[in-house]
């Protein structure tokens, strides 16, 4: 008999390729409790959709350590909360987020993933990730909420540091004081690039979400100051590096599928099927974290109050029982219920607009290029947070068309 399944989330060889210890634990211990860390991992597409949508059971409000919880003027974000305050929160915003507000959107974003392809296709040899995965999202996500481009840079380096360490400390029982502090001193950094904002926008309103959130605010019981420092955080944090990594892991998926790529040059109708099929092959986060909120046996396993269980996106998204032939990257998958963008109350509020993203930038790039490759066969840098699968570079030889 086999040893039972142990492995540490941690280990880049285990994100590198994730899938066999996903198959083994949903064969094996689809819920397993880790002997060395606080947690359980849930392997399986059906525990996982269960778990996400019972937040009375499985709570997102993760115990804060003692020197982030001496900072009360910083609330919790939409994300750590369970309803009500977090239908209150998330309704404030889910209208910017709409598909008719999104389609709106399209002709900025097509505007957008033009220039950045055209420069890098003229510049031959780029990091895709500097290039067209990053700036994309960020340029598109400062437009919606109203921040001047030319503070751009800013928010690359704040996004950056907010989510290196994403995850890390859940899965450890508490982050490390480094780490804390290092987020106390950028959040207050966008404190007061905020109040500045915010000030310009009192006096002066404009057709962006910032002064719909102002608005909000001014109203007095609807939003607070610091709710909506926290949700213009989770907002440029949320869908900054998840759609750059799907970007990338669409591209590398694609290159490693050299037939797959070559139908989707003669077919580019296939590309909205190819970004889901990229999202659940190849998930940029792939895992959502829940706390019990009373002591639970899910597939014969004790989880106590308290525990946090890491449900494995990754893991749902592979499982034999929903996909056929999982492990096969498909552009025509016919029915693809992936859950890349979560499940239930939480469910992804971008989702719609990371996919007219990544559809533009790859339909793009396909359309202004004869070809591309690796530049060399290195292994790419891993992404820091075990939140994410994906890589921080992606150096890349680009043939333009003629
Ligand atoms: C490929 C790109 C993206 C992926 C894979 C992704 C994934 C996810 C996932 C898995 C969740 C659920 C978290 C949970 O259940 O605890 C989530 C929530 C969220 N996402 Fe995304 N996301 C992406 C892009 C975006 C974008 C572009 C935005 C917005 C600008 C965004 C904003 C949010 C927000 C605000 C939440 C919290 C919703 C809530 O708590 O109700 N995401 N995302």
């Amino acid at each position: 008999m086999s040893a039972p399944l142990s492995f540490k989330p941690f280990d880049p060889q285990f994100r590198r390729n994730p899938f066999p210890i996903y198959a083994r634990g949903r064969r094996e211990s689809p819920v397993m409790l880790h002997a060395d860390l606080p947690i359980a991992s849930v392997f399986g597409y059906d525990d996982i959709v269960e778990i996400l949508k019972d937040p009375e059971t499985w709570s997102s409000v993760f115990p804060v350590p003692a020197e982030l919880d001496a900072r009360r003027d910083l609330p919790r974000s939409m994300l750590a909360q369970d309803p009500p305050e977090h239908t209150r929160l998330r309704n404030l915003v889910s209208q910017a987020f709409t598909p008719r507000m999104i389609s709106r959107l399209e002709p900025r974003i097509e505007q957008i993933a033009q220039e950045l392809v055209g420069a890098a296709v003229r510049r031959r040899e780029v990091d895709l990730v500097d290039a067209l995965t990053h700036p994309l999202p960020m340029v598109v996500i400062a437009e919606i909420i109203g921040i001047p481009l030319e503070d751009r840079e800013h928010f690359k380096k704040w996004s950056e540091a907010l989510i290196a360490t994403l995850g890390v400390g859940l899965m450890q029982g508490a982050p490390g004081s480094r780490s804390i502090e290092a987020q106390i001193g950028v959040i207050e950094e966008m404190r007061s690039y905020f109040s500045e904002l915010v000030e310009r926008r009192r006096a002066e309103p404009r057709e962006d979400l910032l002064s719909g959130l102002v608005a909000a605010e001014l109203e007095g019981s609807k939003l607070s100051f610091n709710e909506m420092l926290q949700m213009l955080v989770l907002l440029l944090v949320a869908g900054n590096e998840t759609t750059t990594t799907l970007i990338g892991n669409a591209v590398i998926e694609l290159l490693e599928h050299p037939e797959q790529l070559a139908q989707l040059r003669r077919q580019p109708e296939l590309i909205s099927g190819a970004i889901e099929e990229v999202l659940r092959f190849a998930s940029p986060v792939q895992f959502d974290p829940r706390r019990a909120m009373r002591s639970v046996e899910l597939k014969g396993c004790k989880i106590e109050k308290g525990r946090v269980v890491i449900c494995w996106l990754g893991s749902a998204n592979r499982d034999e029982t929903v996909f056929e032939e999982p492990d096969r990257f498909q552009l025509t998958r016919p029915s693809n219920r992936h859950l890349a963008f979560g499940f239930g109350p939480h469910y992804c509020l971008g989702a719609n607009l990371a996919r007219l993203e990544a559809q533009t930038a790859l339909r793009v790039l396909l359309e202004r290029t004869e070809s591309f490759r690796r530049l060399d066969d290195e292994p790419l840098p891993l992404h820091p947070s075990p939140v994410f699968r994906g890589f921080t570079k992606l150096p890349l030889k680009l043939v333009g068309r003629s």
